[in-house]
């Protein structure tokens, strides 16, 4: 086999999507590539240190919130719901909700199989006599819940500040999406990271040990793995940003000196100090939080958060269809 042939094969083996947002994210001004490319199996155990960074006060924050909130919420909800989370994984919270709101059924979502196996084995040895129904999809759009829970109401869950990744726009159409989803009478419980000073911010996604500065450069060996890259990682170095104006931390990859390469044999150039746009993360205040969850058809009904106010868990019903002024 000629040497073109064997490339072709190699990265015919990649994941289109993953191709078509690699190359367009790249052709585009500013470079941008979405965020939910870092999550290959090195990116996964990345994130997976970063939850346990000191700086990174999201997880334990949200963990220690839901402990305290988790029975209230079973009183709100009422027994017997079906709990649906959406993105399926967050393995020390899920256990801490099933635990308190003895579901009827538990559905985890995701789009990856391998990862919804692994969960839904765990969690179904860990609740002997919960049936669990994974479902393997893409929860941006509408899906069709298990003819198990059809009759029976739902309680989402969707945990982690993951909302936060979206821009409001996108936002809004994933909770109108889960709303759909979940039919009349849901409700749902989510996390939001909070808006804090930017210092806090910053350092939660710049930290000290340079782990999410590695977990932001593998996004580019992976793409010189799978889409036969010639990237010099080490000539990008990593950037946490917190832009006041739209909310948000913006996570970059910027080129150090003038870089040329080729991804799938196309040639790119980025001059020093160019940068590639790879993660959003959204904070919301107390009221923009539930602005942007009446937006997407949810009513607030409570929340909570950590005494220095830094992370919210809210508690959200389907908003049903009625006149307003
Ligand atoms: C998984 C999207 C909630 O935005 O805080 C952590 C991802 N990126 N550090 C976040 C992330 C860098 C995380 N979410």
């Amino acid at each position: 086999m000629l040497k073109q042939e064997i490339e072709d094969g190699q990265a015919s083996l990649a994941d289109p999507a993953f191709r078509q947002d690699v190359l367009r994210g790249f052709d585009a001004h500013p470079r941008a590539i979405p965020a939910r490319w870092f999550y290959d199996r090195a990116g996964s155990e990345l994130f997976e240190q970063i939850t346990d960074l000191p700086e990174y006060y999201p997880t334990r924050t949200e963990t220690a919130i839901l402990r305290d909130c988790a029975s209230d919420i079973a009183t709100r909800a009422g027994a017997g719901r079906a709990v649906v989370e959406f993105g399926s994984g967050s393995s020390t919270k899920t256990p801490i909700l099933l635990q308190a709101v003895a579901p009827s059924a538990y559905v985890p979502i995701d789009i990856s199989g391998d990862f919804l196996r692994e969960s839904s084995a765990g969690l179904a040895s860990a609740f002997p006599g919960l049936t669990v129904l994974p479902v393997e999809a893409d929860f941006m759009h509408p899906i069709a819940l298990p003819m198990q829970v059809a009759q029976t109401p739902k309680l989402g869950f969707f945990p982690g500040s993951t909302i936060g990744n979206m821009i409001p726009h996108s936002s809004v159409d994933l909770l109108r999406a889960m709303k759909e989803s979940l039919g009349e009478g849901a409700m749902l419980v989510i996390g939001m990271d909070r808006i804090k000073d930017p210092a806090t911010l910053e350092a939660a996604y710049d930290d000290a040990q340079g782990v999410t500065a590695a977990f932001n450069l593998n996004l580019l060996t992976r793409i010189n793995r799978e889409l036969a890259g010639t990237i010099p990682v080490e000539q990008f170095r990593h950037r946490a940003i917190w832009n006041d104006d739209r909310a948000r931390i913006e996570m970059h990859l910027e080129a150090t000196q003038d870089v040329s390469f080729t991804i799938e044999g196309r040639p790119f150039t980025m001059a020093a100090g160019e940068t590639i746009h790879t993660e959003n993360s959204h904070k919301y205040g107390a009221r923009d939080a539930r602005i942007l969850l009446r937006a997407g058809g949810w009513t607030p009904i409570a929340e909570w958060t950590d005494a220095e106010g830094k992370f919210a868990v809210i508690l959200a019903e389907a908003q049903a269809a009625r006149l307003a002024p």
